[in-house]
């Protein structure tokens, strides 16, 4: 696939699969994430934790769900990227940072067939949890900028993402 193909065909999926990515895709959609631009080049302010475990994956789900049984923010998924970082030489810039990866990650997922969503919630749900944090082993100082969950889209899921622009461009020559 080429990139604009892969860039094209990446969309958000809210319901997965039990089926888990392989060994070799995690791998390279990490490395993914670690070729993104990161502002100032502040590659120690930075961390990837990728989980499969189902139980912390299940703790997570639970503390993102706002106490809400029902509710499950990470939609199944077998993977989770968790990005963390401490604070940056500029303010916010770890937001930026989190964001530049888990695109590169998400691209990368949707040219070798993986289904993904941008999850802001777990973001929310790991920092609210000092035990999540611990057990995902944050270093002190560090706090979760972002996540994003991998996996395969349950069959029932419809893709939703139309093709084309969706935001409003001018072109100022
Ligand atoms: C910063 C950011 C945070 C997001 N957080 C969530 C989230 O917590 N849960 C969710 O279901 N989708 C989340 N999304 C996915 C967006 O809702 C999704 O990208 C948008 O609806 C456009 O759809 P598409 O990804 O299929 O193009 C997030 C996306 C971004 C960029």
């Amino acid at each position: 696939m080429n990139t604009f193909d892969a860039i094209k065909q990446r969309h958000s999926t809210r319901a997965f699969s039990s089926k888990q990515i392989s060994e070799q895709d995690l791998e390279d959609i990490l490395v993914a994430g670690g070729q993104a631009a990161i502002g100032c080049a502040d590659f120690d302010s930075l961390k990837l934790y990728a989980v499969q475990s189902p139980e912390l994956l299940a703790e997570i789900d639970a503390a993102s769900a706002n106490g809400n049984p029902t509710s499950h923010p990470l939609y199944n998924a077998p993977t989770l990227v968790v990005v963390a970082a401490k604070k940056g030489f500029l303010e916010n810039i770890e937001l930026s940072n989190a964001g530049c990866i888990i695109q590169n990650m998400m691209v990368l997922a949707a040219d070798r067939g993986i289904d993904s969503v941008y999850l802001w919630m777990a973001m929310m749900g790991i920092n609210g949890n000092a035990e999540v944090q611990k057990k995902l082993g944050f270093p002190e100082g560090y706090t979760c900028v972002g996540s994003c969950a991998l996996g395969y889209a349950d069959k029932a899921f419809p893709k939703l993402k139309g093709e084309g622009q969706r935001l409003d461009v001018k072109v100022i020559r």
